[in-house]
C-alpha cells in the first residue's frame, strides 16, 4: 500500500577533473551542489549613492559569473535564492522591477544557457508570478530540460517552511486516498515531495554580505551543509570570493553527526 518515492535521475557531475579548476582546489573534494543566498544588492547600491535597482542589476552579473565558474569547475548544481515568499513585502516598485528583471534576463540569456548545456529550473510558487514571467520560465525549463550540464535552480517566490508544509500536505493526501501507509512515511518519501526532488542536498551554503541567517532557505536540504559567510556584497562576488568559499569548504571535516575516525577508541 505504501507508495515508493518517485525515482529520479542522479545529478550529472563531470567524471574528469575540469581543466579549468584552479590548481589550489582538490578535484576529489569539490562540492557537488552549492547553494547561495545572494544578499547585499541594496547596500552595494547605497554605498555608491545609486538606486537599489542598480544593485540588483549588478547582482545579475555576479550570478552569471558564479554560474560560469561553477560550471567550468565541474560543480554539478547551483541553487540560488532570488526571491523569497517574504520579499513581496518590499516596496511595490522594487518588486515590479525584480519581476521584470528576471523576465528580461531569462529572455536575454536563454540562448547562452542552452549553448552551455545548463539545465535551468525555477523552484517556488510560480503561479503567483506575473504571467509573462511564468511563460518565460516554462519555455526556459522546457528548452533546457534534457541538458546534461550544471543544474541551475533559481528559488523564486520560495519559502522553506511553505515547501515543507506543501510536502506534508501531499503525503497526507496520498494517505487519505489509501495510497500511502502513514507508518511507512520516511525521509525518502518526504524528499520526493520537495521542490528539489532528484537533486543531491547542497554540500556548501554561501551567504554574502555578512549576515548570519538561513532566512527560510532550503530548511530541509541544508541539514548537513557547510556554511560559508562572507562580508563581500553580492554584486562584488567574484572568482576570488568563490575560491575562498570552496577552499573553506575543503578545509572542513564533515562528520554528518558521527565522530572523527581518528578519535575512535581502540576496539
Ligand atoms: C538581496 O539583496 C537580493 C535580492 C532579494 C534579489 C536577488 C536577485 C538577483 C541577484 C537577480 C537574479 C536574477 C535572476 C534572473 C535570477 P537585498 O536587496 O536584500 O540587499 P540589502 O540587504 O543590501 O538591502
Amino acid at each position: 500500500m505504501s507508495r515508493s518515492p518517485a525515482t529520479t535521475d542522479p545529478i550529472q557531475v563531470s567524471a574528469q577533473p575540469s581543466e579549468l579548476l584552479p590548481a589550489c582546489l582538490d578535484p576529489a573534494r569539490l562540492p557537488a551542489h552549492v547553494a547561495v543566498i545572494m544578499d547585499g544588492n541594496g547596500r552595494w547600491a547605497r554605498r555608491r549613492r545609486l538606486p537599489r535597482m542598480m544593485g540588483h542589476r549588478e547582482g545579475v552579473e555576479a550570478l552569471k559569473r558564479t554560474l560560469r565558474l561553477c560550471s567550468d569547475w565541474g560543480i554539478g548544481a547551483l541553487t540560488v535564492y532570488a526571491f523569497s515568499t517574504e520579499n513581496w513585502s518590499r516596496p511595490g516598485e522594487e518588486v515590479t522591477f525584480l519581476m521584470s528583471l528576471f523576465e528580461r534576463v531569462l529572455a536575454r540569456e536563454l540562448q547562452a544557457l542552452e549553448r552551455e548545456r545548463v539545465r535551468i529550473r525555477f523552484l517556488g510558487d510560480l503561479e503567483q508570478l506575473p504571467e509573462g514571467l511564468q511563460e518565460r520560465i516554462a519555455a526556459a525549463e522546457a528548452r533546457t530540460a534534457a541538458n546534461t550540464g550544471i543544474h541551475f535552480n533559481i528559488c523564486t517566490n520560495y519559502g522553506g517552511r511553505r515547501e515543507l508544509v506543501q510536502a506534508a500536505r501531499r503525503l497526507a493526501e496520498q494517505a487519505a486516498r489509501g495510497e500511502l501507509d502513514p507508518a511507512a512515511i520516511d525521509e525518502a518519501h518526504f524528499e520526493a515531495e520537495l521542490l528539489t526532488a532528484g537533486e543531491v542536498d547542497p554540500d556548501l551554503l554561501i551567504r554574502s554580505s555578512g549576515e548570519y541567517r538561513i532566512s527560510n532557505f532550503l530548511l530541509w536540504q541544508l541539514a548537513y551543509a557547510e556554511i560559508h559567510i562572507t562580508d563581500v556584497l553580492w554584486p562584488d562576488f567574484n572568482e576570488q570570493a568563490l575560491l575562498r568559499a570552496v577552499l573553506d569548504y575543503q578545509g572542513r571535516q564533515r562528520r554528518f553527526g558521527g565522530v572523527e575516525p581518528l578519535l575512535l577508541p581502540d576496539a
